[in-house]
């Protein structure tokens, strides 16, 4: 773990909510805000308990928590179905014909999905489910695009008890086959295509590519959305829509244990394969409902939209899970924010009245610098609530936010979280809390989230260290699928019974959360998580390469970008065309997001006497053109000497 935790940026602007947004807000001052805090810090079970008391239970939970370090129980003894809290309480009540999805697809198709539409597709997909021998427990890989029937495929494995696994549509063959070997999936549900900047993703096509040698996998499920030729195998792939012909649009849901496994979802760690985080059911749809409800202050008029994916934790708990069970309408899209153009997500906005609206620091600089015209052309006065999250945002795209997105009235909670805390940890709360540009500011209700030295003490105003989450959350992952000791290792080990998040941060006087990075060697590529170690295993298995060392570069649009140094093979040259043979080739390994912006041929890496690989002075070479720091382990300064001159240093 690298201790270099420093951040000097100085932010003194301040931006209260507006008296008009404080009024009609749930928590509408800093008195409040600091009384709720201490309240449910000092007996998280009362405050977590009113909250959870708000979905829908079969049967009550006798124990609030049973925690043993680092494992948690939440709700014990009580029983949900999360999809009754979803769907059927919405349904069967006064939401009945309220819209539940507004869909737009990137060519330009709409539907709108009301909440009895939604109880039936998710029964129908249930009984579908049921139909193929999908029992509890099982796994469920879907590999799908932003379409409505992933949300009805994710709600119904839920609704059976099964375990749903979501890849990313823009993660390759390679990436499934991966996954579905880790979690034991037998049954995978996807599409035809998707449609990305006017054209297909071949979804099935990979689908194909991962299982091609793969005995065990029972059904593949099939959507129809882009229409092209693909193959389908007698007996395993099914088209949705002939299976549905047979089915009933009504199911009985059954609950589950609170404790139940709602779903797997990966992400990248400091080792090359990525660790399938594992969710159960009411402690994570509580901490899904309860920040929808505090951060994004939902409310019955609201229409809403979260422009992740489904294959990020974002898509699970902010597009599928919190919204649904607060019972809101929201917008769902299919494609790219510049399809046809970068005016796209504000003439939606425009369109559909959106109020409440979420979306990360990439997307924003990236209209920055398409043009302040975009979003003039529409009128965003439907506008009342922004969120941003993935990665710090550095405070010229909050104030562009701020300005040209929010007219100057609306609130940013810019909320830090990870795929591991399932839901927001730290956040204005949108109608008491000074934000400024930059600083996620204040833990959320519950969360007991500090700042750590290497010994374990709170470090003081604007000093550097580790961020801890001293507590228990209900929404907390309950591990790495099939990987006890790495769970532990991995966010249990600097401090006993304290949650380590990987990422350093500071605290201002005003005590708000800045948070500076990550610690381990994963990188935040776009707002999304990549090992080092992903990237490097994916070049060294390529037949030319024989080392690779992969460091993070900070980039104008995607935070980070990937700079590669690959050392060949004695047989092989370096060459252009190879350079362009092995981006892809870590594209096809992983996807598109992980294809490294730079890379670049040396004879050999720089190493400690020891062997080890200094990607700190890669890092260092990379972002400043020199080396500054200590090189008296390095084994051959040459290595570094050569680097430079390649880099275009001095
Ligand atoms: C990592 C988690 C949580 C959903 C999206 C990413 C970084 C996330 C923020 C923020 C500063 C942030 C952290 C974190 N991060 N949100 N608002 N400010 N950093 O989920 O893929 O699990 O990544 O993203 O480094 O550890 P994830």
């Amino acid at each position: 773990m690298s201790n270099n935790i420093e951040s000097h940026q100085v932010e003194n602007r301040v931006f209260k909510p507006s008296k008009e947004f404080a009024k009609k807000a749930r928590v509408s001052s800093m008195a409040e805000y600091k009384k709720l805090w201490k309240e449910s810090v000092d007996k998280p079970t009362k405050f977590w308990a009113r909250e959870a008391k708000e979905l829908c239970w079969q049967k009550k939970w006798k124990e609030v928590l049973d925690w043993k370090a680092p494992h948690a129980k939440w709700f014990v003894g009580g029983e949900l179905n999360v999809s009754e809290s979803c769907v059927d309480q919405h349904a069967k009540g006064k939401r009945r014909n309220k819209a539940a999805i507004i869909f737009e697809g990137e060519p330009g198709d709409k539907r709108v999905i009301t909440y009895a539409q939604l109880h039936r597709e998710v029964c129908k997909w249930a009984n579908v489910l049921i139909g193929q021998g999908v029992h509890p427990h099982d796994r469920v890989l879907i590999y799908m695009p932003m379409i409505p029937e992933a949300a009805f495929a994710m709600l119904a494995c839920a609704r059976i008890g099964a375990v749903h696994s979501v890849v990313f549509g823009g993660f390759s063959a390679d990436s499934i086959a991966d996954r579905l070997e880790d979690s034991g999936a037998e049954h995978i549900i996807t599409a035809d295509g998707g449609w990305r900047r006017g054209k297909i993703i071949p979804l099935k096509d990979n689908v194909d590519a991962a299982i091609k040698s793969n005995a065990s996998i029972k059904s593949v499920i099939v959507v129809k959305r882009t229409e092209q030729k693909i193959s389908m195998k007698k007996g395993r792939d099914h088209w949705f829509l002939d299976l549905e012909k047979d089915v009933s649009a009504k199911h009985e849901a059954q609950a589950f244990d609170s404790e139940h496994p709602l779903f797997i979802l990966y992400t990248s760690g400091s080792t090359g394969k990525p660790k399938g985080i594992l969710h159960t059911s009411g402690g994570y749809l509580t901490g899904a409902y309860t920040t929808c409800k505090y951060v994004f202050d939902m409310r019955d008029e609201d229409v809403y939209w979260c422009t992740a994916d489904v294959g990020w934790i974002t898509g699970h708990t902010y597009i599928v899970y919190g919204p649904l069970a607060m019972g809101v309408t929201q917008v769902m899209y299919e494609g790219a924010p510049n399809q046809p153009d970068f005016g796209r997500f504000w003439q939606m906005i425009e369109e559909y009245g959106v109020s409440i609206f979420y979306t990360a620091p990439t997307a924003i600089r990236a209209f920055i610098k398409a043009g302040d015209h975009f979003p003039e052309k529409h009128d965003l006065s439907s506008l009342r609530l922004l969120g941003s999250v993935g990665e710090p945002i550095n405070p010229e795209a909050w104030m562009w936010y701020r300005d040209k997105i929010g007219g100057g009235r609306c609130p940013i909670v810019d909320t830090w979280w990870q795929t591991e805390t399932g839901a927001i940890m730290i956040t204005p709360l949108p109608g008491c809390t000074p934000t400024k540009p930059g600083t996620a500011t204040l833990p959320f209700f519950g969360i007991d989230a500090a700042i750590l030295d290497e010994s374990g003490n709170e470090v003081g105003p604007d000093e550097g260290g580790r961020l801890v989450i001293r507590q228990p959350w209900p929404s907390m992952t309950r591990g790495i699928y099939g990987d006890k000791s790495r769970y532990k290792k991995a966010y249990w080990s600097d401090y006993k019974g304290i949650y380590t998040a990987g990422d350093g941060a500071r605290r201002d006087e005003d005590g708000n959360f800045w948070i500076v990075g990550r610690l381990d060697d994963v990188l935040n590529v776009s707002g999304h998580r990549l090992g080092t170690a992903e990237v490097e295993s994916a070049l060294v298995a390529h037949d030319a390469v024989a080392e690779a060392a992969v460091v993070g570069k900070p980039h104008e649009i995607k935070g980070q970008a990937i700079v590669a140094f690959v050392t060949l093979k004695g047989d092989h040259e370096e060459s252009p065309e190879l350079l362009g043979e092995l981006r892809n080739h870590v594209g096809n390994a992983i996807g598109s997001i992980a294809k490294p912006d730079e890379l670049h041929f040396t004879p050999s890496l720089p190493k400690t006497r020891s062997g080890k690989i200094m990607r700190r002075l890669l890092k260092e070479l990379v972002e400043t053109g020199d080396i500054s720091g200590n090189i008296t382990t390095l084994e051959d300064f040459e290595v570094i000497a050569n680097l430079k001159k390649k880099l275009g240093g001095k």
